[in-house]
């Protein structure tokens, strides 16, 4: 298991608010928190260069490598005005899910595509999100509790407006689990989720940009494996899919059919339906 050492720096060290955080922080599975010290924080000889988390009274990152990684779910925002508005949502068309569904995201990351899903299954329904990295599962937990409570930014525009509000309900929603997904999928009975999701970090190795660069210090890039496929279709009731790199030859190596659309997107989704499912 990925177990993971981290740096702490509280910015105001006896406010009573920060402190609490720093504790449920060093609370997590497979964290080891260490107390920030001036030369750990300016890259100190001593100190391995470990990612820092700080724990401000503005919100919370990670300082891994040269930039921030903060939980923000301005991505998920965007996806919930246009799909409120009517519009389409390529990931939603892959993963059909409906009202009271469970599903299962095996690849959290930052939670954007947990977040739409969790809007999309309603209050019925319920999305589970395994994070193989100990310190990234706890920033998207914490961002996710935070965004439950319904602490969302006053915004005029109505329809922003609806959208933070449908967020704030949604996070409710979703279930942060650290672990490897092979590990957890295997111990799971059959057809528990309805659909099972992926979007591995392997096609984005090779990708420099600012936004991504940080994500790439703490999450695991490895391919998937045909085992982990294997576990995932006896998991899901109706559908395993998977988002890569546009005609990706991972679709055909893992058995996935590649889902038509998206002409001028650089991903594709693939499918594996269940027999007998139909959808
Ligand atoms: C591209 S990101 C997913 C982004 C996500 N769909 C979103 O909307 O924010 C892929 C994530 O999968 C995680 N991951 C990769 N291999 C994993 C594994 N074996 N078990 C659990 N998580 C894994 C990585 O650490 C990374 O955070």
């Amino acid at each position: 298991m990925n177990h993971a050492t981290v740096i702490v720096n509280i910015t105001h060290p006896r406010d009573a608010d920060l402190q609490k955080k720093s504790l449920w922080f060093s609370e997590q599975p497979g964290i080891t928190l260490l107390t920030s010290s001036p030369k750990s924080l300016a890259g100190g000889a001593e100190e391995p260069p470990y990612p820092i988390l700080h724990i401000t009274r503005k919100g919370i990152y990670l300082e891994a490598g040269d930039h921030p990684l903060h939980f923000h779910p301005s991505m998920a925002l965007l996806r919930v005005m246009q799909i409120l508005r009517g519009e389409g949502d390529r990931f939603l068309e892959a993963v059909d899910l409906r009202a009271g569904d469970v599903f299962l995201d095996a690849t959290l990351g930052l939670g954007t595509d947990a977040l739409v899903a969790a809007a999309q299954v309603g209050a019925q329904g319920k999305v589970m999100g395994i994070e193989h990295s100990p310190i990234l599962a706890a920033l998207v937990k914490d961002g996710l509790r935070t965004l439950a409570q319904g602490d969302c930014p006053r915004v005029q525009n109505p329809d922003k407006a609806k959208a933070w509000q449908v967020l704030a309900e949604a996070a409710q929603r979703i279930e942060v689990l650290w672990g490897d997904h092979l590990e957890l999928l295997a111990g799971y009975p059959a057809a528990f989720a309805d659909v099972v999701y992926f979007d591995p970090m392997f096609r984005h190795t090779r990708e420099k940009s600012a936004s991504i660069r940080p994500l790439h210090e703490v999450a695991n890039s490895c391919s998937l494996q045909g085992e982990t496929i294997a576990e995932a279709c006896r998991v899901a009731k109706r559908r395993v899919v998977l988002k890569e790199r546009k005609a990706s030859r991972e679709f055909s190596r893992l058995g996935f059919e590649i889902q038509e659309g998206g002409n001028y997107s650089h991903v594709d989704y693939g499918i594996i339906h269940k027999e007998g499912a139909g959808s």
